[in-house]
Formats: C-alpha cells, structure tokens, sequence
C-alpha cells in the first residue's frame, strides 16, 4: 500500500472561526486516505518580509516555515479576499520564500473561499504562477459565498463545491505522482 502524501496546509484567514480554516478540515477528512494534511497556523508569528533580513541570520520561524514547505508532497493554500487582495500575512509567508524557491515544481492547490474573491484569486493565482507553483493553473478553485457553503461541523453542505473539490483532489493527487514538470 502506498503511504498517505504530506502536505502542507496554509489558511489565508487567521480568524478563530475562520470558513477557510474549516474548509481546511474539510479537505483534510475527505482525502484522508491519501493524504496526511498539516495545517501551518504560524502566518502572525512570521516577521515582516524585508530582503534585507532574508540573508544567514534569517528568523527561525521563516526557516521553520521553509523547512515545512521543503518536506511536503504538496501544499494546499485556502483563503479569503481582503479589500479585492490577497490578505497581507499570506502574502507576506510566500514573500519569504521567493528567494528560496520552496513553491519552485511544489504540487500547490489553491481554493479562494470568500463572499466573491475574484480579485484575491486571480492575484495569487499570477503570485504561485511566477514562483513556479507546479500546475497551478489546473488546480485553483474559486468558492463564493463561501460562508453559506461550509458548515460549523466543518462539512461541506453545498453539493456543487463538494463535486468540484473532490475533483480538484484528484487533479491534486495525479500532480503529486506525476514526475514530469508541469509550468
Ligand atoms: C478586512 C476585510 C476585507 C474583506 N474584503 C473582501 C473582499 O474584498 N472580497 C470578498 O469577497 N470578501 C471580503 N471580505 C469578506 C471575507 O471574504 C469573508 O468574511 C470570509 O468569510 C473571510 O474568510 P474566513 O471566514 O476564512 O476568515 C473581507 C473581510 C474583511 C475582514
């Protein structure tokens, strides 16, 4: 049997009953079989980025969020739109890796879950794009109203984006066994 892919989660949203966080959950119970999902819930915790600091003596924590990143199979990142953007502290993490090309061919998934999310979408998707985030482009997903769609037991009660989720894991899955490098 093969053993279960590890993969890093990261939540866009650092609220204590955070959609995002739940939506996490979610994908976590429902790919349990194949992959072992840990969420990073660090994101405040990691310094500003300034390229300045990014040299030997770089914050632990950055290197510990490096060192998760460089170990997984694959990362998952969920997250909401703020003011029609990507919310700073997520940003911020992925800042601290394009020197050191951690997302560089990494299997990413990225579902948007916001009340519309379009523009935070599109902006990350160009973000994972350009730092090489291995097939993005066939594994994003954008979840409007997305509040309405996931329930307080972290259960996804909207039939429409549990299809295209599970759909979005297998993709995921197939991307993480695939050796060949995918733009
Ligand atoms: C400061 C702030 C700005 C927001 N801006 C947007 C926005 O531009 N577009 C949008 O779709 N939702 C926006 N929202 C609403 C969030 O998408 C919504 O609250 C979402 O559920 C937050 O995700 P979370 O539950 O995982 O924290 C904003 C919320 C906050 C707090």
């Amino acid at each position: 049997m093969q053993s279960r892919k590890k993969i890093l989660a990261i939540c866009g949203s650092t609220r204590i009953n955070s959609t995002n966080h739940r939506l996490i959950k979610a994908i976590a119970q429902l790919s349990k079989d194949i992959f072992d999902i840990e969420l990073y819930d660090r994101l405040t915790q990691l310094p500003q980025f300034n390229p300045d600091d990014d040299n030997e003596n770089v914050s632990k924590e950055v290197l510990g969020f490096r060192q998760l990143l460089k170990k997984a199979d694959g990362v998952i990142v969920c997250t909401p739109e703020y003011a029609h953007g990507v919310p700073g502290s997520l940003k911020n993490a992925i800042d601290w890796t394009v020197g050191t090309s951690e997302f560089s061919q990494k299997p990413t998934m990225l579902i948007t879950a916001s009340t519309d999310g379009k523009y935070g979408h599109q902006s990350l998707l160009e973000t994972l794009h350009v730092i090489e985030a291995k097939n993005i482009h066939n594994l994003q997903l954008l979840i409007s109203f997305a509040s309405t769609k996931v329930n307080k037991e972290s259960k996804i009660n909207d039939m429409t984006a549990l299809s295209e989720i599970k759909k979005l894991l297998e993709r995921f899955e197939q991307t993480i066994n695939e050796k060949v490098k995918v733009a």
